[in-house]
């Protein structure tokens, strides 16, 4: 039994480094200049593992913070089922499992069958016994209709998506208990998340996380985005094909979580670094009024005791 960077040794590490990074190279390439929403990009067992490889811990590492923020809000809270919409090799179900060990009924839509065959088989590793007896379901986005669940997850995946196939699969997920869209903290990826925000709030939803309302958000638009970061370690065989020299990387993210239940809310959110100087930490909040920089000097010591260990995304106080 093993974690997810274990399963991924196991599973992915058997083709060629080579192979994989040319693969993962021809994914960016094809991220970054935008894919087309009728093609299917997982469309290879090669292409679903470079993806694994290369980015499933990354989005792994996003959705278990964007999620933790969540049940951080009520503890009380213990899910039984989820659906995961285009959920891929299943980073988001191992995720989830991790922040609320209730769950123990899952299902990934996707329409690559290779991701999901690939998701079948690290999940096949896993210490989690719902993890391993996930449904993989080969399903289009269009016109979804889910079942009633406890939460709906949609990672990294309204940009393969058409502007309407967007908006009709987010209102699709206000049927859930709980809703979490998470996208990448690119500019475009934190206008796609207030695009669903709107969808969420107009299907009768209201924001769990990360705002601390349900009103429009504050942040000047053109000027800034909402975004946040997930330290993840990387394991040899990330670091190989990334051909990189350091063994851990910061992956940058946006997203919104909603529900139509009773939901404590954070009373602000940290938006930035802390800045932390002798005696004083600065911190750039959002609130109910809006945006503030709020500094907490040590003159208020256990507020800069709390200050001091706040982090960027943490709700505070
Ligand atoms: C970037 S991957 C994200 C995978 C996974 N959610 C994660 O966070 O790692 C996007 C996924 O969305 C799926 N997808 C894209 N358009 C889809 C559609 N119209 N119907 C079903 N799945 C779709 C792709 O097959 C792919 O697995």
């Amino acid at each position: 039994m093993a974690t997810l960077p274990d399963a991924l040794d196991a599973e992915v590490a058997r083709y060629p480094t080579k192979r994989l990074a040319d693969s993962a190279q021809h994914l960016i390439h094809r991220y970054r200049t935008g894919v087309d929403p009728s093609s299917l990009v997982l469309d290879a067992e090669v292409t679903a593992a470079a993806y694994a490889a290369y980015r499933m811990p990354a989005t792994h590492a996003a959705v278990t913070a964007a999620l933790s923020e969540v049940a951080d809000l009520r503890p009380d809270y213990e899910p039984r089922t989820m659906v995961d919409i285009g959920g891929g090799t299943g980073a988001a179900v191992w995720a989830a499992t991790g922040v609320w060990p209730s769950l123990g009924e899952l299902t990934v839509l996707d329409q690559s069958t290779q991701a999901m065959a690939l998701g079948r088989r690290l999940a096949e590793h896993a210490d989690n016994a719902a993890v391993r007896r996930v449904r993989w379901q080969r399903a289009t986005i269009n016109d979804l209709q889910l079942p009633p669940v406890d939460v709906a997850t949609l990672s990294y995946v309204l940009s393969e998506l058409t502007d309407r196939a967007r908006a009709d699969t987010v209102r699709a997920m206000a049927t859930a208990t709980l809703a979490v869209v998470i996208e990448p903290g690119t500019p475009a990826g934190y206008e796609r998340i207030m695009a669903a925000r709107d969808v969420l709030l107009a299907a009768g939803m209201h924001i769990v996380a990360p705002c601390p309302h349900s009103d429009g958000c504050p942040i000047p638009r053109g000027q800034d985005w909402c975004h946040f970061a997930a330290r993840l370690g990387r394991s040899p065989l990330h670091q190989r094909l990334k051909t990189a020299t350091l063994n851990f990387e910061d992956e940058k993210f946006s997203y919104v979580a909603a529900t139509r239940e009773p939901w404590p809310s954070a009373p602000g959110r940290v938006l930035r670094h802390p800045v932390k100087r002798k005696g004083l930490v600065s911190l750039r909040l959002c609130g109910p009024d809006g945006l503030n920089d709020t500094i907490v000097s040590k003159r208020d010591p256990a507020a800069y005791r709390a200050a001091r260990d706040t982090s960027w995304g943490d709700s505070w106080p």
